[in-house]
């Protein structure tokens, strides 16, 4: 039995032998009264408490627990634990609920709670950038009303969810979705939804390039097997058969130049390490790059070259010397016998440039952006007959970019061209101090 039954039968007890005591010391009716008495108080007090537990029981649940007297304050107490029990324990669920939320929430992935209709229960901030839904205004809605992409409501209908799909996004940016729909509790879903769109153009940019390289090394192939079926089926006087021979030669050169600035491209994208800070003597590499511009154009075009003095670069002298090279030598190849080459390189701003003007055949505006991409060229034919690899610009790009250091292209169809490589401050050193003699 609990302390209150106790407690109130003891009281009880009490209020009967009090009132026999009053009957037998003065009357009976003054103990019949004692007791009624003592009956009324002791129901009035329980009555009193029951209607403040009531009022406190369906008033708000932050209310205090109210003031209590005698038993009822056992009662009171024990409610008053478990009511702050409570409290804590709401508080507690209440903070891991907003946490879960904002983990949900700051997850790369889109997570969208689905309901058994398909209606949106909740979503994620990136959940809503990738289907452009708003997780205040478009809760309830059914998703395939919002994502309206045929394939995505293929998905849904299908209820097979064992592989992700893939789908364009109707955003303007055409961002590529890896989405899945992953079972959750009471025939709720979770779709899961990720921005695939660097893998998915990485994928397009592969298959391009192995299909680039397959095309660049098979037309100088055919035309090898071409020669070598012509030499070995006719009879050819040995003058012809040289001949052959030659035309063979420069086909397999041809692809020879192709493999390797296909391997100089792979060794600069996948070198890991910054091009180290050795000092490039400038003025040795500029000789070098005009030596071979001189033999390429054999006394066909007027040729300049101002190297300021003193004006030395941190890097590595085979990159920027086959960067610089490129440019000098593609000015003569796309310049016309009579015109003029203007090299130069000098201290620029507070770092400095290196530019090659030509009078050549210039490059149309439509071309420029895509110059520098692998096998881009302008004219196909024109770049082949000068031994072109198409490969050269994008060598010259990357091999830069190693160098912190940008390419700018200013050209005009017919009119001539303009590269200007640019270097910053940090790979720029500092003139050398020439000794000066005191006399
Ligand atoms: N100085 C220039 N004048 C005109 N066109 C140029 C010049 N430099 C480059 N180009 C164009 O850019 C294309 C890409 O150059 P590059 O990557 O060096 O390859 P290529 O081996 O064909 O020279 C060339 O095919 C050509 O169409
Ligand atoms: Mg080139």
């Amino acid at each position: 039995m609990n302390g209150l039954v106790l407690r109130t039968m003891a009281m009880l007890l009490a209020a009967a032998l009090g009132a026999i005591a009053t009957g037998l010391l003065l009357a009976d009716h003054w103990g019949w009264a004692l007791f009624c008495t003592t009956l009324i108080a002791l129901l009035a007090y329980h009555l009193r408490h029951l209607a403040l537990l009531n009022r406190w029981v369906s008033g708000a649940s932050t209310d205090p627990i109210p003031e209590s007297s005698g038993v009822w304050d056992e009662v009171f107490a024990g409610l008053y634990r478990r009511h702050r029990l409570e409290v804590r324990q709401r508080r507690r669920f209440a903070r891991l609920l907003a946490r879960s939320q904002q983990a949900g929430r700051a997850l790369p992935y889109g997570v969208t709670i689905l309901g058994p209709d398909m209606q949106i229960v909740w979503c994620n901030d990136s959940a809503e950038a990738h289907f452009s839904i708003s997780r205040e205004s478009d809760i309830g809605q059914p998703i395939t009303n919002l994502v309206r992409q045929p394939e995505f409501a293929g998905y849904i209908k299908s209820a097979n969810y064992a592989e992700p799909l893939e789908i364009a996004t109707a955003r303007p940016d055409e961002l590529i979705l890896s989405i899945q729909m992953v079972p959750y509790v009471d025939s709720h879903h979770l779709l899961l939804s990720r921005d695939v769109t660097q893998a998915y153009k990485l994928g397009i940019m592969r298959r391009d390039f192995v299909a680039n390289v397959s095309h660049e090394l098979r037309t100088p192939l055919t035309v090898l097997i071409g020669f070598l079926e012509t030499v070995r089926d006719l009879k050819l006087d040995a003058s012809r058969s040289r001949d052959y021979l030659n035309l063979m030669a420069e086909q397999g050169h041809r692809m020879q130049s192709i493999i390797e600035d296909l391997l100089t491209l792979s060794t600069l994208e996948s070198a890991l390490q910054p091009p180290g800070d050795e000092r490039i003597d400038m003025a040795a590499l500029l000789a070098q790059v005009r030596n071979e511009a001189e033999s390429l154009s054999a006394g066909r075009h007027s040729l300049s070259v101002e190297v300021e003095p003193g004006v030395d670069l941190t890097g590595n002298t085979g990159e920027i010397t086959s960067a610089f090279s490129n440019l000098a030598n593609n000015a003569v190849r796309y310049t016309p016998p009579g015109g003029s080459i203007r090299i130069q390189w000098r201290a620029a701003g507070d770092g400095a440039e290196y530019c090659v003007t030509d009078s050549g055949i210039g490059i149309a505006a439509e071309h420029l952006p895509r110059l520098t991409e692998r096998f881009y060229r302008v004219d196909r034919s024109r770049s082949r007959e000068t031994g072109g690899t198409g490969l050269g610009l994008a060598i010259a790009k990357h091999a830069l970019a190693r160098h912190q250091a940008t390419l700018a292209i200013e050209s005009e169809a017919g009119k001539g061209s303009c590269f200007t490589v640019r270097f910053p401050r940090s790979r720029v050193l500092a003139v050398q101090p020439r000794s000066v003699a005191l006399n």
